[in-house]
């Protein structure tokens, strides 16, 4: 771990994705709390918003969804103006978890097209599964380069204010949840490849983070790769002593 400590060398962004934790607020608020560091994004589930928010110092607060509508009968939906009323600045839009159930790539661009216009800055997932990956890196590619031209139809530069309003997440799904990360310099390789893309096709800029398994002991690793550009971290977000740690690894400079 010493040396994961001594690799990283900017301080980069790290977004905590709690997912559908923790199940009560009191337990969000001092989660957030042991949480708050400057270049950290705080994701909780939406009825925690407020207190989280209210906890938060350094810490910049996120959401994990966001519905495209502005108002109507969308029973459910939570729209981007609501969550900019909350302080909220990051939502995360076409997570595989949310893909899983039925999102398309036509609903992940309607959100992140919905989340620019009211000010919020998508951080958009993308990846590739298992069976994909098994044919190589090419072909994993070619699988992120389509789900960004889907998700990204329509998103011009202009609606893009700055370098920071647009991040991608790589998560190829393999990695996610199940303890095998990636190799921080395939992880690297795709988030070149990301950047490259986007700027060629789109002309825009676009920070890239990497996620899936990433914890105490590989974090130094990915944030020490130029490419990659911060961390979406799910489980190991949740354990207060061990993303403490991050943090500690994302501002050693
Ligand atoms: P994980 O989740 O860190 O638990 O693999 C990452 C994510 O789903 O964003």
């Amino acid at each position: 771990m010493e040396e994961a400590l001594t690799r990283a060398t900017v301080p980069k962004l790290l977004v905590a994705n709690w997912k559908l934790n923790p199940q009560i607020e009191a337990e969000a608020v001092r989660l957030a709390r042991a949480s708050d560091a400057k270049n950290i994004v705080i994701a909780p589930p939406f009825p925690f918003l407020v207190a989280v928010g209210k906890a938060l110092k350094r810490a910049t607060l996120g959401a994990q969804d966001v519905f495209w509508k502005l108002h109507g009968a969308y029973t459910g939906g939570v729209s981007p103006l609501m969550l900019r009323a909350l302080g909220v600045r990051y939502v995360i839009v076409g997570h595989s978890e949310r893909r899983a159930l039925g999102e398309t790539d036509t609903m992940v661009n309607k959100k992140a097209r919905a989340a620019l216009r009211a000010g919020l800055a998508p951080i958009l997932c993308v990846g590739e599964p298992l069976a994909v990956r098994r044919k190589g890196l090419a072909a994993a590619k070619r699988f992120v380069a389509h789900q960004l031209r889907a998700d990204l139809r329509g998103v011009s530069p202009s609606s893009v204010i700055s370098h920071q309003s647009l991040v991608v997440a790589y998560e190829p799904l393999w990695a996610i949840g199940t303890g095998r990360a990636a190799t921080p310099a395939d992880a690297a390789e795709m988030a070149e490849f990301i950047k490259g893309l986007l700027v060629k096709s789109y002309k825009l800029k676009v920070s890239v983070l990497y996620g899936g398994s990433v914890n105490v002991r590989n974090a130094g690793a990915f944030l020490a790769e130029p490419a990659i550009d911060g961390a979406l971290v799910g489980g190991a977000s949740l354990q207060a002593a061990e993303f403490r740690k991050m943090i500690s690894i994302n501002q050693r400079s």
